[in-house]
């Protein structure tokens, strides 16, 4: 059992909370700015929701009062819509979108600004499910995560599935992209934001993740439409949008 590892003061409540997992918020100074918290957090083997709860609970306090993962800090909302509304020139009203590790929301504020009007939430914390709740923005939330389990969702339900954060440390396995792809619509999207360095640093995703896209697109499940890097997807981190259709 590891302590939380916080280098703040703005969260007392959670100074040395105990927790299976590693927790590292650095802090970090912007450009002639104040001082700011980046949230760098890395969580080694999570797997048991209650534990992730507790995680959950520590993040939400940063989303609910931490200005710095406003728009132009955290962009990455935006950058997902963006690159699903460009696929999806006409019609937004008419698709059905999942986020799959909606968080609180700010991916479907996003999209329904661009004039997508029926999206489901999947996301495993019930206090982020409890906040994306109050802004009423999901037509139907699940509340689980994603991995290599089943879902409780009928194959070929969607027009889009978008996931913008959601892979990351002890977040969303390789594994899980297979169910991505089953709820998805035949002539659908997957559509996959991420911190570029996720891909080197995460060991579930270095030499596997894109090897795994790549295997999955030559076992004819889906087919790559873009792959590109963004910058400033958070704060001055790049990051990269993955666009696939299904087949
Ligand atoms: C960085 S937040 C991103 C939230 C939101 N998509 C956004 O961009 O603001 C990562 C989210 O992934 C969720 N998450 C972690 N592991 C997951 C899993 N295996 N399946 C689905 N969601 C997961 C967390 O609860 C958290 O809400």
């Amino acid at each position: 059992m590891r302590n939380f590892m916080i280098l703040t003061d703005e969260c007392p409540s959670l100074l040395s909370v105990p927790l299976p997992h590693t927790i590292h918020m650095k802090s970090w100074q912007g450009s002639g700015n104040s001082w700011t918290m980046y949230i760098h957090y890395h969580l080694h083997g999570i797997g048991e929701l209650q534990d992730f709860g507790r995680v959950a609970s520590a993040l939400n306090w940063h989303l609910t009062t931490n200005k710095d993962l406003r728009p132009g800090r955290y962009n990455g909302p935006r950058i997902a819509a963006d690159a699903v509304a460009r696929y999806y020139p006409r019609d937004r009203y008419q698709k059905k979108v999942i986020d799959i590790a909606a968080g609180t929301g700010f991916v479907a504020e996003n999209l329904k600004a661009r004039g997508f009007q029926h999206i489901d939430a999947l996301e495993p914390s019930a206090s982020m499910i409890a906040m994306a709740k109050k802004k009423g923005l999901y037509e139907t939330y699940y509340e689980n995560m994603l991995n290599d389990d089943p879902l409780n969702i009928e194959t070929d339900t969607y027009d889009c599935a978008v996931s913008c954060g959601g892979f990351g440390e002890g977040h969303i396995p390789c594994a899980g992209i297979k169910e991505l792809i089953r709820i998805t619509k035949p002539g659908g999207i997957v559509c996959i934001v991420m911190r570029q360095c996720y891909l080197i640093d995460v060991e579930e995703y270095k030499d596997r993740l894109v090897p795994f896209m790549i295997s999955l697109e030559n076992t004819g499940m889906w087919t790559r439409v873009s792959r590109h890097v963004v910058q400033d997807y958070f704060i001055d981190l790049p990051g990269v949008v993955f666009l696939y259709t299904v087949q």
